[in-house]
């Protein structure tokens, strides 16, 4: 006889059970009369009919799983990948004498920033040729391939550490910027009186093998959000300074990876 095929997934059934449960629990706790019931599943069919469903989960749960997993463990704490992230970016090769240069246009608005980085794991090994995939957004506060009218990776590209682990690379210094307000993500953020802005930052992502892929960001002090990102994603590891060079910023950040 033909086994039958199942869809029985454990973890799924173990994850399921404990969602409903503490979904019930908020209701329980919450007091939902049946209007405002209805009025969070209108709202929640909005959100998801606008294609914000992401960049809600990314705002509102993305840093608390992150949390779970990493607080209490060695090595540069992850932070957000955020919803702006694409596949394919540049590889961006070093020129002789030249520091790396991230995807950008000939007229660039903006600081230039240098960024130097080392890359090593907890056991204090300097870890060469680690792929670095960087992004971030522009002059005009906005991430290229969204919204924005920049060549689609523009301010996106990877390369990889020298032999001592280091990395440089020539770009602007990002800004602080606002997410979406004018859907339903802005409009929970309107009825709880919540500013929707994000402090300036630097997405990285790591990958060396033998190591847990490791995707982070880097913020400047002194940036006014810092204590009340929309989004949670500030750790104190995360933090360098912009140094003014008169012409141009300098900053600098260490990254330590887990080994697998
Ligand atoms: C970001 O890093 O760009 C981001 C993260 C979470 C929500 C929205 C944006
Ligand atoms: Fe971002």
């Amino acid at each position: 006889m033909q086994k039958e095929l199942t869809k029985k997934n454990e973890r799924v059934e173990e994850v399921f059970h404990l969602f409903i449960k503490h979904i019930q629990g908020f209701l329980d706790e919450a007091k939902l009369n049946h209007e405002e019931y209805t009025n969070f599943v209108n709202w929640a069919d909005r959100l998801g009919r606008s294609g914000e469903f992401p960049l809600y989960a990314d705002v509102f749960l993305e840093t608390h799983v992150l949390k779970a997993m990493y607080t209490e463990k060695p090595g540069t704490q992850p932070s957000l990948l955020g919803p702006y992230f694409i596949e394919g970016s540049p590889l961006i090769e070093a020129e002789p004498g030249k520091p790396l240069v991230l995807t950008q246009r000939p007229d660039e608005a903006g600081e230039v920033l240098y960024f130097k980085g080392n890359v090593s794991n907890v056991d204090g090994k300097k870890l060469a040729n680690t792929r670095v995939e960087m992004w971030h957004n522009d002059a005009s506060q906005k991430y290229s391939a969204f919204d924005s009218d920049a060549p689609r990776y523009n301010f996106r590209g990877h390369f990889y550490t020298d032999e001592n682990g280091d990395f440089e690379v020539k770009s602007i210094v990002p800004l602080p910027y606002s997410i979406p307000t004018d859907g339903p993500t802005g409009e929970f953020l309107e009825y709880t009186d919540q500013h929707p802005m994000r402090p300036a930052h630097l997405h990285l992502m790591f990958e060396a093998e033998g190591h847990e892929t490791l995707i982070t960001q880097v913020f400047f002090e002194g940036d006014e959000y810092l204590e009340t990102d929309v989004a949670d994603g500030v750790r104190l590891d995360l933090l360098t300074k912009l140094i003014d060079k008169g012409s141009h910023k300098e900053a600098s950040l260490n990254f330590v990876m887990r080994t697998v």
